[in-house]
């Protein structure tokens, strides 16, 4: 028999590429090959983000592009999964009745079955948040070989509710994976080639599936031979606890990278975000970072325009931001999301956000090109993950989650070198090797 082909495209954040890899094994178990052609595909799966409007909207428009298709072949599949397939459920069918399933991020185990359902166009549906634990209800990983890094979800779900945020309604109430069945599936991984981890959850600091939280994790991963590198993402400032700062000074597989978004720098501002922390507690959370590791490069998110926020409150966020020196940021406008406690307030005209982000995007890009631009003449740690676009040239990540392009005959996927940089580009590093 030959295999069916099976098209998925991926929106939104890292949890959603992990899971598109599991979905993608779960239907291999049912004779699907994924392919990176949506024209030639037996079925067209969309795992969907509904964090800002423009996310969301974005998946009613690909559906739209994917009539001719379903018009040709009335049986191709066509399914969305993800976030916005939990915030709408059977509406997107109204909308786009040429969808045949919806599959919330809690139930793609079941995407096998409800594909079965799916049968002469009847339509299948399941966003609920069952019982059962939907990583154990997945089939292993397949035994092939991997990239050298990888993204493992050991939480999931967000029980902090900022008054911005819809996480906690699309992925539910936190939840993390026992730490065994985590350990378990690195050991896998690095048998597959994998040499970095990044641990993932919407709110991964607040891990509590082994005894030491996250810190504890990250120790049992440490252990694994093999597995050179951990990282994690994305966490919340008040679940920085004293274990977790500690492994970030003396846990060398711990990459000096973090992504802690304060989204603001106004306290006032914070408040009405139902943050729980202040612009001062976080300053003194980066101090106590930085100094058990004081090479730390930090990542933040921020969001400009958030409901009533005044030019003063945005000129706290752009001095946070100076006190802080980030060497990698994200910044959007504050995105109206239906449900959540902030979209029901004043709004920020839409010229005045616009007019913040450029100021804040110019101040962060500043800074993340100094910190660049500071690496050279320095020495790195490099993991090579691919060739880069030039013939001889391969291309890895430093420590600091630098882009790093090398010209060498002799490196290879998977690879860890010393390498001096040479120059800073706009988006990466050129650097040589040093030898062994
Ligand atoms: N769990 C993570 C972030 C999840 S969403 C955390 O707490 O940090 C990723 C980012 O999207 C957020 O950090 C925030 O900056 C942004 N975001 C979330 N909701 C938004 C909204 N309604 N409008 C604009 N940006 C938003
Ligand atoms: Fe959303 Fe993160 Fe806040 Fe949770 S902590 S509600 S995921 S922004
Ligand atoms: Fe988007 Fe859902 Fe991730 S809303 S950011 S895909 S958790």
């Amino acid at each position: 028999m030959t295999a069916k082909k099976l098209f998925i495209k991926t929106y939104g954040c890292q949890m959603n590429v992990y899971d598109s890899e599991r979905m993608a094994e779960a239907m291999g178990g049912e004779g699907y090959e994924v392919t990176d052609r949506p024209d030639d595909a037996d079925m067209i799966l969309l795992n969907t983000c509904h964090i800002r409007e423009k996310a969301a909207e974005k998946v009613y428009s690909e559906l739209g592009r994917y009539k001719g298709l379903k018009a040709a072949r009335p049986d191709l599949k066509i399914g969305v999964a993800g976030c916005v397939a939990q915030a709408e459920g059977e509406e997107i069918m109204k909308r786009q009745p040429m969808v045949d399933l919806v599959v919330g991020p809690q139930s793609y185990h079941r995407l096998p079955e409800l594909t079965a359902r799916t049968h002469n166009g009847a339509k299948a549906i399941d966003t609920d948040f069952p019982e059962e634990d939907k990583f154990a209800h997945l089939k292993g990983r397949s035994k092939a070989k991997r990239a050298p890094a990888a993204f493992l979800t050991v939480q999931e779900g967000c029980d902090k509710f900022c008054a911005f945020c819809v996480v906690p309604y699309t992925r539910g109430a936190e939840v993390s994976r026992p730490a065994d069945r985590v350990v378990a599936e690195a050991r896998d991984l690095v048998e597959r080639g994998v040499r970095e981890i990044t641990l993932l959850g919407q709110n991964v600091n607040a891990y509590h599936g082994h005894e030491g939280g996250l810190a504890g994790l990250i120790r049992a991963l440490d252990k694994i031979d093999g597995l050179a590198r951990i990282r994690y993402t994305t966490s919340h400032p008040n679940d920085m606890d004293e274990a977790l700062i500690a492994a970030h000074g003396d846990c060398e597989k711990l990459m000096p990278y973090l992504h802690l978004p304060v989204q603001a720098g106004s306290d006032r501002v914070l408040k009405r975000m139902n943050r729980q922390h202040t612009a001062e507690s976080y300053l003194r959370l980066i101090e106590r970072l930085r100094a058990v590791r004081p090479d730390l490069h930090m990542s933040g998110d921020f969001i400009v325009g958030f409901p009533e926020e005044t030019e003063e409150d945005f000129r706290d966020t752009l001095s946070l931001i100076e006190a802080v020196e980030y060497g990698s940021a994200f910044s959007f406008k504050y995105s109206e999301r239906p449900g959540t406690p902030a979209a029901e307030r004043p709004q920020v005209p839409e010229d005045e956000k616009d007019d913040r982000l450029q100021r804040l995007q110019a101040l962060l890009t500043k800074q993340q090109r100094a910190l660049q631009d500071a690496m050279v003449g320095r020495e790195v740690q490099v993991l090579f993950e691919k060739p880069g676009r030039l013939p001889g040239q391969m291309v890895g990540k430093s420590e600091y989650l630098h882009a790093v392009h090398v010209e060498s005959s002799d490196l290879a996927a998977g690879d860890l070198a010393r390498i001096r940089i040479a120059s800073s580009g706009p988006n990466s590093l050129k650097g040589v090797g040093l030898g062994a």
